[in-house]
């Protein structure tokens, strides 16, 4: 049985899928269902809409958006729904990025974006973000959590003379 739809993932582009998915697998390592769409924000903006209002009645908890360029998906789909909005600035133009970060993170106060690195770290970390939000209420994705990061830990390696 697939693990129940929590998550939906949105990118602006069909270029921007191949990074996106890198969130995707860090949810399926936690046992978290998730989805993935592409939705430019400029250039079907009415679809981004039908997307944001259904996101709740439709299971998701968490959005997760990545976009280039621009980028005003994250943004956009953050205005549309109470959802925690999650996004993954990429590098698609000769910035390589700087632009996408600086759009999704100075969001003005009231609509919050919770913007992550830039390209895989950023896709990345934007799938452990969306399960520990999910964990607050859900003990399984915690422990799924508490468990990889006692996996992190085993590539201590501690001086001769120095105990932890
Ligand atoms: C953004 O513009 C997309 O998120 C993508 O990263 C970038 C380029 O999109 P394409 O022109 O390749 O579709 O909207």
């Amino acid at each position: 049985m697939s693990a129940e739809l929590r998550v939906g993932i949105v990118v602006g582009s069909k270029s921007d899928l191949p990074v996106m998915r890198l969130c995707g697998e860090v949810l399926d390592g936690y046992g978290v269902g998730w989805e993935i769409g592409v939705m430019s924000a400029h250039r079907a903006g009415d679809v981004v809409r039908a997307y944001g209002l259904a996101a709740k009645a439709r299971g998701l908890r968490v959005l997760v958006a990545g976009a280039g360029a621009a980028a005003h998906l994250p943004g956009v789909l953050a205005s549309i729904t109470p959802l925690p909005v999650i996004g993954v600035p990429l590098a698609a133009t000769p910035l390589a990025g700087f632009d996408s970060l600086l759009s999704i993170a100075q969001m003005p106060p009231g609509i919050p974006v919770a913007t992550v690195a830039v390209g895989e770290m950023g896709a990345r970390n934007a799938g452990h973000l969306a399960a520990e939000i999910l964990a607050v209420a859900d003990p399984e994705v915690e422990r799924a959590i508490l468990a990889q990061r006692a996996r992190m830990r085993e590539s201590v390696e501690l001086p001769a003379g120095f105990s932890a």
